[in-house]
């Protein structure tokens, strides 16, 4: 890992664990890109421009103009229309998408942002407010704006053990009047042609995260969110895959924006057959008063590069979250194997009824029971109660207390369910102060399940939601806390702000969010945290550095939970990903999957059994113990390993993941088969990613293996008859 600067031209070489990343500042101080992709010497790098340029009416800026013949004569594009760039900006000549628009006291819109200087730290900055990765060598670029004094910080830091640059860009009013403004995205980078497909995550409610394949074109592709939180719509990340590559091969670019609240991401095709991919907030209903001399900080932005097709990309991406985002505390820790009872129960709960749920798994593996809904103020549906952070002792008698000693007296930890943001109007906190739920004036609020959003831009909110969370977790034992989040915001105005500031509610939103996880997280360390967003509708790399899992989807039908779980491995690694074995017939789909198909595809994350044990037979306890044995077994696999995206159950009837250790030594292949086919022809797997000179034992097969043998012959699964059915294999060096 280094970050080289060339005097003689002003060139910057960030060369990563396989990875360069090289662009410079040109006569005139505009950043020009010069390549990203796999490490290459930095001798020819200059080779990379290439002055024949598709233009209309080129606009070039003073000293440029090409028919004056004082154009640099290492190039032939002077107009910033043509030149790959690291920060695009509106009104020199350049009509590409501008990474920022800055609105000056005078009413223009204008800014060239040249380089000025730049600094290469050691240690990597955080971000005010903000989450970010940590580790790497971090190089600044200072940008700035003669006239205006406007300016541009660009942050890039590489990493010697994962294939990413993470940056990001901080603007700065250096001039002495207030501007706006109306646009401030975190990145722009060059791509030399548009022969790329890109991959993006749609989804809703229970059907979260499915790619989806856009070829790029001239023009615009792009996918956003105005909630105000990172949705489940579209996904805070993009992949682009170049022309002929696929899931095993070709280059793959992964973008991940750390951000929780409203994002955009483009893809900008370009005239002259040249992309530029960009984003960061969405500037849709954006807006920030910069006065003379502040700062605005952008989230970042993680960009993996892989010439291994998208399973390489996904593995950089991994890499890059478990090694330098997720929580330091728990991103590779064992995870607790916990019985929720949101599934089981509903609303509809006594203390005996959870401490016979917790009884029936005690001595099975399962070691932390949650409580999830419905256990604070008066709530027994989804009607009231939120924002009442009090334990309802008429539903639970001697609060909270009684289920916990019962817990811990089964040597299992326990759980609790939060939705710190929310408030019901049938609350006693709404009754006393309407006003924290997020609204204007005059005008009647939206609802979503019955409730409001508290509005966290106000400190005086996030104050009260605070102490609230903090005093129940004082009072009680609790090891562990799902963090819920069920409504997106609408109104999108806040009584503290002027009238001026209004449109800077949504990024003030996820500011608010992210004190309140310092405060209460960070505040607990003995605490685990899972995120929540009614499923898996804010699963951001935001989230994951507080919470190290998300409950991936409210949706636990394991055949459609194949579908889920392979499109967020995209972006995210397993062991973000909470996935619980749940009742059947599903409460989603009304499927019925086996026991063993349930556990097999739910062993693919942070592993849990949501559904009412209280019921089980003594067969049932058995098979949970063996199926927590199993899972124990391989859980560092789920934390640390490889993934290989063997079959996608998006394009055929299998869906198979394999995870291999980083030494090789050990793996396990899951195959699916979603339906059955009476005399069915033979079907076989390839085992990935294990090493072809050593011998592995299968113990399914009872025999020794060569990895050449498993990666080349392959496996012949049987899955018996019926739909919906796993086989898993496992691989031990011998
Ligand atoms: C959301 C979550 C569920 C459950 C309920 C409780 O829908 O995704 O897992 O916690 O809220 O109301």
């Amino acid at each position: 890992m280094a970050i080289i600067f060339d005097k003689s031209t002003k060139t910057f070489y960030l060369e990563g664990k396989n990875i360069t990343y090289a662009f410079f500042a040109n006569r005139r101080g505009y950043l020009e890109h010069l390549y990203f992709g796999e490490k290459i010497s930095r001798d020819h790098l200059f080779y990379t421009r290439t002055s024949i340029r598709r233009n209309a009416f080129p606009a070039m800026v003073p000293g440029e103009d090409v028919t004056k013949g004082n154009v640099d004569p290492s190039v032939g594009p002077t107009s910033y229309n043509h030149i790959p760039a690291e920060i695009t900006f509106f009104g020199n000549g350049d009509y590409r998408e501008p990474t920022v628009q800055v609105e000056n006291a005078g009413g223009d819109r204008l800014c060239e942002l040249l380089y000025y200087s730049h600094e290469i730290l050691d240690t990597k900055p955080k971000i005010n407010g903000m989450p970010s990765m940590d580790g790497g060598e971090t190089l600044v670029v200072h940008l700035y704006d003669s006239i205006s004094g406007f300016g541009a910080d660009l942050y890039y830091t590489v990493y010697d053990d994962c294939d990413v640059i993470a940056r990001r860009a901080v603007y700065k009013n250096g001039g002495a009047e207030c501007v706006r403004l109306n646009r401030a995205y975190s990145f722009a980078l060059s791509l030399p042609t548009q022969s790329y497909t890109a991959i993006t995550l749609e989804g809703a409610w229970a059907d979260e995260r499915t790619p989806e394949y856009t070829p790029l074109r001239h023009g615009i592709i792009s996918v956003d969110s105005k909630y105000a939180s990172s949705s489940s719509i579209n996904n805070p990340f993009m992949a682009l895959l170049a022309k002929g590559g696929g899931e095993n091969f070709g280059e793959a670019i992964g973008i991940n924006l750390v951000y929780s609240s409203s994002f955009v991401l483009k893809a900008e095709g370009h005239s002259d057959g040249t992309t530029t991919i960009l984003g960061g907030i969405n500037d849709f209903d954006f807006s920030w008063k910069l006065d003379a001399g502040e700062e605005f900080e952008t989230p970042e932005v993680i960009i993996s590069y892989s010439n291994e097709g998208l399973g390489g990309m996904s593995r950089a991406n991994h890499d890059a979250l478990r090694n330098h985002l997720i929580n330091k505390r728990y991103a590779k820790k064992s995870r607790p194997i916990v019985i929720n009872n949101w599934e089981g129960t509903y609303f509809n709960f006594n203390n005996e009824k959870l401490m016979d749920i917790a009884s029936a798994v005690a001595g099975t593996g399962i070691d932390t029971f949650v409580l999830d809904d419905g256990w604070f103020g008066k709530r027994d549906d989804d009607l009231s109660g939120l924002g009442d952070w009090v334990v309802n002792t008429k539903k639970l008698d001697g609060g909270l207390k009684t289920v916990i000693d019962h817990v811990h007296s089964l040597g299992m930890k326990f759980g609790l369910w939060f939705e710190p943001e929310m408030i019901n109007e049938d609350s006693d906190i709404f009754r006393a102060h309407p006003d924290y739920a997020v609204g204007v004036p005059g005008r009647e609020r939206c609802y979503t399940r019955h409730q409001f959003l508290m509005d966290v831009t106000r400190a005086d909110v996030r104050d009260y939601i605070v102490e609230a969370v903090n005093k129940v977790i004082r009072d009680n034992e609790i090891d562990y806390i799902k963090w819920d989040f069920n409504r997106n915001a609408t109104e999108f105005f806040s009584l503290s702000l002027d009238a001026d500031r209004q449109k800077e509610f949504s990024h003030r939103y996820a500011l608010g969010l992210y004190d309140l996880c310092e405060r209460i997280v960070e505040a607990n360390p003995g605490i685990m945290f899972e995120g929540c967003s009614g499923g898996g509708a804010r699963f951001d790399p935001a989230i994951l550095y507080y919470f190290p899992q998300i409950w991936t989807s409210d949706n636990t039908d394991a055949e459609n939970r194949t579908l889920i779980q392979y499109g967020t491995s995209l972006a995210y690694p397993l062991s973000a990903m909470s996935c619980h074995v749940s009742e059947v017939p599903n409460h989603q789909t009304s499927r019925i999957a086996s026991m063993k198909t349930r556990a097999d595809i739910a062993h693919l994350g942070a592993t849990g059994y949501e559904l009412d044990t209280s019921v089980f037979t003594d067969e049932d306890k058995a098979a949970v113990k063996a199926q927590v044995k199993e899972y124990k077994a391989m859980e560092d696999l789920v934390l640390e390993g490889d993934l290989y995206r063997v079959e996608n159950p998006h394009t055929g009837n299998h869906f198979a993941f394999m995870l291999v250790s980083k030494d090789k030594s050990h793996g396990m292949l899951t195959v699916y088969r979603r339906i059955f086919k009476a005399n069915e022809a033979v079907y076989r797997i390839k085992a990935m990613g294990l090493d072809k000179k050593k011998k592995y034992y299968v113990p399914e097969l009872g025999i020794i293996l060569g990895g050449d043998t498993l990666m080349s012959v392959g496996l012949a699964p049987d899955f018996g008859p019926g739909d919906f059915s796993t086989v898993v294999y496992h691989f031990e060096e011998k």
